[in-house]
């Protein structure tokens, strides 16, 4: 039985691949120090359905700590590790920079370091499509250059790529970094559009609606993501025999690096993502129409040949079917 650490359990994502690993025979070791970015309730909510299986084992500690980083490593042998933990969100960058530092910055080290003494034979962490700031040039790719982050967020996560790469050229650490676009689905995050729209819609509250719904997103499944994150984080990140230092491509390297974007591959005008949900919930948005907030991008759309060629995977699943999901699962777990 492999064994997987996965930090961020108590989050959105983590909480998803947790599931789908359990399902599949894998004992997961799950980290998250279930903070109060948002509802801890629902946090703890998620980790009680993991809880009740058997191969499942949580800490609950900092990342930023590293004693308690050090303390799992040293408890258990991973086959694998998916780093999932992070302060997410573009817009609370700009009015908690520190907690990025800590826990995206810190972390990040601590989880490297703790790889790099342990042998772990692969590291897959979330990056994020914010990386690719005001990109024009579409879809996005990971083999462009992206050096212009709009805001902290996706500064910290850059910098987790360029960390990755050190410690996978350093220590032969093999490193795979996952960039997500716009990731929804049941159990997801309050503080996202489909949770905040959906909320509102049901309260009879208008809803903010920046840069008056003409911003695109690729938004992407959750079950997509999951199943992008499975595939890459067994396929063991190894050095491109062709990589050319002259001419180096920003998602390879000679080392055992490799980044991948996982999106929907078909980016959607945030005005249509609000008509599908008001479809889902049989109600009319009432809209506050805003001007576009500091640090969101305009655009997202994410080019996915190179995740399909490595692991024979494309995310496929409409807004559609997916929306009517998270309606779904809200209208459940909220008992409306
Ligand atoms: N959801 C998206 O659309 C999206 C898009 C791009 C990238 N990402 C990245 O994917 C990862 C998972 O995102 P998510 O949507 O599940 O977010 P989430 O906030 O639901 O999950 C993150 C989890 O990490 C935990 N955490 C945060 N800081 C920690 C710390 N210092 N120590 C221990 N635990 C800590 C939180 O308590 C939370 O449960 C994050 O790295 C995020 O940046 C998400």
């Amino acid at each position: 039985m492999s064994t997987y650490l996965v930090t961020g359990a108590a989050g959105f994502i983590g909480y998803h691949l947790t599931r789908r690993l359990l399902d599949r025979g894998v004992h997961v070791v799950g980290f998250d120090n279930l903070n109060d970015y948002y509802s801890v309730s629902l946090k703890q909510d998620r980790l009680a359905q993991l809880l009740s299986h058997d191969h499942f084992t949580m800490v609950e500690a900092d990342l930023a700590d590293q004693s308690a980083v050090d303390g799992v490593f040293a408890k258990h042998d991973f086959d694998r590790v998916v780093h999932l933990a992070a302060q997410a969100g573009v817009r609370y960058s700009l009015e908690n920079p520190r907690a990025y530092a800590q826990s995206n910055l810190v972390g990040f080290v601590n989880i490297l370091e703790a790889c790099r003494h342990a042998q772990t034979p692969h590291l897959t962490y979330a990056s994020s499509s914010s990386v690719y700031g005001g990109g024009t040039q579409m879809p996005f790719a990971t083999d462009a250059r992206v050096d212009h982050p709009y805001s902290l967020y996706a500064a910290t996560k850059k910098s987790n790529e360029l960390m990755a790469h050190s410690y996978s050229h350093l220590y032969g650490l093999p490193t795979t970094g996952l960039r997500f676009f716009t990731v929804y689905g049941p159990w997801g995050r309050p503080d996202m559009a489909l949770f905040l729209f959906t909320k509102a819609i049901l309260e009879g509250r208008p809803i903010d609606v920046f840069n008056g719904g003409k911003m695109r997103r690729d938004f992407t499944y959750i079950d997509d993501i999951v199943e992008g994150v499975d595939r890459t984080s067994q396929q063991i990140a190894k050095p491109d025999p062709n990589f050319d230092p002259g001419n180096p491509n920003p998602a390879t390297s000679a080392a055992p690096y490799q980044l991948y974007n996982i999106g929907n591959n078909e980016p959607v005008e945030l005005g249509h993502f609000i008509e599908v949900i008001e479809d889902a919930l049989g109600i009319k948005a009432q809209k506050n129409l805003l001007p576009m907030q500091p640090g969101d991008v305009p655009a997202t759309y994410a080019d996915i040949n190179a995740l399909e060629s490595a692991v024979g995977f494309r995310p496929a699943t409409s807004i559609e079917v997916g929306v009517k999901k998270f309606v779904d699962w809200y209208r459940d777990y909220y008992a409306i």
